[in-house]
């Protein structure tokens, strides 16, 4: 399986923050937004990884993350000229996908939780279908809107609804077979002008092809696109590492236990920032030979 983030938008509730770089290179507490959702992929096993984002910022992007090898990973970079919604990544990304199934993941969403890594790494298993996670907020009017029924299939998916059916919101993590590309071309634009991924899960789930995870409350699901929400998931993520001595999303971390990179490579990663929290973690993850 292959991943996209998609890390485009205009993150127009965040101005003037966002005014002239991306929402996603913004701080969630010590590190780029982006990593927390390039942190899931990796945990999911993905190596191969495509990056959308704006012309503006695609530069900024290479800059941070380079070509992946020195994580073990590969990554890509493509435009998205205008944020014309989310299902326009497997078009845009549809070279990259080629034969494979893909994971997308939204460049704005933090998730964490006990067992988090096994369950994305079971779903990106996949070979056929979709499947989608559900968590439960309490203003679903927000997101895209499941309901599911007593054996656990969804019933009903509405993009942003006046009146929401359920409490059941779909964060930005879904994986898909390869049909998705081809679904996502038929895909017509909404009311609100864009290419809607509800659209694409609501194809699956009218074939029957789509499964869903009910998230339960151990798992903490935010996304960061307004200044209160951002300060809240960087209060979330000094306060848990604070507390643990683990970091989440250290991406040299989950590449070093993933098995992609080793403890010289991670030590000649670490020393040139050893004045730092982040490598003396690293340095600290190298001494103790991986052991927690
Ligand atoms: P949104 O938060 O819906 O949009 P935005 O980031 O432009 O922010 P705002 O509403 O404040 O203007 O997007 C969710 C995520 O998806 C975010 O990580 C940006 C990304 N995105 C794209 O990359 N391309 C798109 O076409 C859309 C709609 C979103």
């Amino acid at each position: 399986m292959k991943g996209i983030i998609l890390a485009g938008g205009l993150g127009t509730r965040l101005y003037p923050l966002t005014k002239s770089i991306s929402k996603q290179l913004l701080p969630i507490y010590d590190k780029p937004m982006i990593y927390y959702s390039l942190s899931v992929l990796m945990l999911a096993g993905i190596r191969e990884v495509l990056i959308i984002t704006t012309s503006r910022d695609i530069q900024i992007f290479q800059d941070l993350l380079g070509d992946g090898s020195h994580l073990g990973m590969s990554f890509d970079y493509k435009v998205q000229e205008e944020p014309n919604g989310l299902a326009q990544a497997f078009i845009i990304g549809e070279d990259f996908i080629g034969s494979s199934s893909v994971a997308l993941i939204l460049g704005d969403n933090l998730f964490y939780g006990s067992d988090f890594g096994n369950k994305v790494y079971n779903s990106a298993k996949l070979t056929t279908g979709c499947k989608i996670f559900g968590c439960f907020v309490n203003d679903p009017k927000n997101y895209g809107v499941v309901e599911v029924d007593d054996s656990n299939n969804v019933t009903s998916i509405e993009e942003k609804p006046e009146e929401p059916k359920s409490s059941l919101a779909v964060p930005g993590l879904y994986f898909f077979d390869n049909k998705v590309v081809k679904i996502a071309k038929q895909v017509q634009p909404s009311k609100r002008g864009e290419l809607e991924i509800t659209s694409i899960i609501e194809a699956y789930m009218n074939s029957r092809d789509l499964k869903i995870e009910v998230l339960g409350r151990g798992l903490t699901w935010l996304d960061t696109g307004t200044h209160e929400s951002l300060l809240e998931a960087s209060n979330f993520v000094e306060t848990v590492q604070k507390r643990q001595g683990l970091f989440i999303a250290c991406l040299e971390e989950i590449a070093y236990r993933r098995g992609y990179i080793n403890e010289r490579d991670l030590y000649h990663i670490a020393q040139p920032i050893c004045s730092t929290a982040y490598g003396q973690y690293l340095l600290d993850i190298v001494r103790k030979g991986g052991r927690l």
